[in-house]
C-alpha cells in the first residue's frame, strides 16, 4: 500500500459525504471527536471501546485502509464510530459537512505527514483556509489536538493556527482530560513507534474561544 497520497491530486475532487449523525450513530447526541489522518483506525478502535459515552469520526485519505477499516466496524458492531475516506480539507469543506463540524467537540491531528519539501507544503493538511474553515463553523470551546515528532511541521501547524485569532492556546492542565476524548491517553501507532524510538514529540492544545 502506498505510504504517501497526493491530496492535491484530482483524484480527491469528488468526496464521500459524510452522513447525518443520526444516520452514523446509535446514539447522535453523545459527543463527537473527529480525527483526521487516523491511518487504519486502531487508535480510534481502541477509543471507541474504552469511551462509549463519545462518538469517534476518523477521516483517513488511503482508501483501502478506510475500507479495512469499515469491514472491521461491520463485524464488530461499534456503534459509536465512523471513517470517511478522502480529502479531510474537501470533505469538511462540502456544505453538507457543515453540521458535523458544528457538533464536534475536539478535533485531532496526530502525526500528519510531513512533506518535508517547501514546494510541498501546500500539500499538508492543516492550511490557513481549512483553519478558517474550523474557526467559522466550530462552536465556542471546541478543542484541536495536534502532535508530530517533526518539529518544522510543529511549527508550521503551531503559526497556522495561531494565526486565526479565533483559536488560543490552552494548557494541558487546563482542560480535564478525564472528561476529555481520549481520558486514558491511548497512543497512536505512529506515537507508539515514536515513543520506542526516543523521538521527541510536540505537541500544542487550542481552544475555539
Ligand atoms: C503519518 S500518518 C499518521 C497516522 C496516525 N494518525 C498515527 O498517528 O499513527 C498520516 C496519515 O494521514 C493521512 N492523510 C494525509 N493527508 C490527509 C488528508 N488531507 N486527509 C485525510 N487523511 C490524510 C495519511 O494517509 C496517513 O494515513
Amino acid at each position: 500500500m502506498r505510504q504517501h497520497v497526493n491530496p492535491l491530486s484530482k483524484n480527491f475532487n469528488e468526496i464521500e459525504r459524510i452522513p447525518s449523525l443520526i444516520e452514523i450513530f446509535s446514539d447522535p447526541k453523545l459527543n463527537l471527536h473527529l480525527d483526521i489522518g487516523c491511518a487504519a483506525g486502531e487508535f480510534l478502535f481502541d477509543l471507541a471501546l474504552e469511551n462509549t459515552c463519545w462518538n469517534y469520526l476518523g477521516i483517513e485519505i488511503r482508501e483501502q485502509l478506510v475500507k479495512n477499516a469499515k469491514l472491521k466496524l461491520r463485524e464488530r458492531e461499534i456503534k459509536n464510530l465512523y471513517f470517511a475516506f478522502g480529502n479531510a480539507n474537501n470533505i469538511l469543506n462540502d456544505v453538507q459537512s457543515e453540521c458535523i463540524i458544528k457538533n464536534v467537540k475536539s478535533i485531532s491531528f496526530n502525526f500528519p505527514d510531513p512533506w518535508f519539501k517547501k514546494r510541498h507544503y501546500k500539500r499538508r493538511v492543516i492550511q490557513p483556509e481549512f483553519i478558517n474553515l474550523l474557526s467559522n463553523s466550530l462552536k465556542r470551546g471546541s478543542l484541536i489536538f495536534i502532535k508530530t515528532d517533526v518539529k518544522n511541521l510543529f511549527e508550521y501547524m503551531d503559526c497556522t493556527i495561531t494565526s486565526n485569532f479565533n483559536f488560543k492556546i490552552i494548557e494541558e492542565k487546563d482542560i480535564s482530560f478525564f472528561e476529555s476524548f481520549n481520558p486514558n491517553k491511548v497512543k497512536t501507532n505512529r506515537e507508539k513507534y515514536v515513543i520506542d524510538n526516543g523521538l521527541e514529540i510536540f505537541e500544542e492544545i487550542y481552544i475555539k474561544i
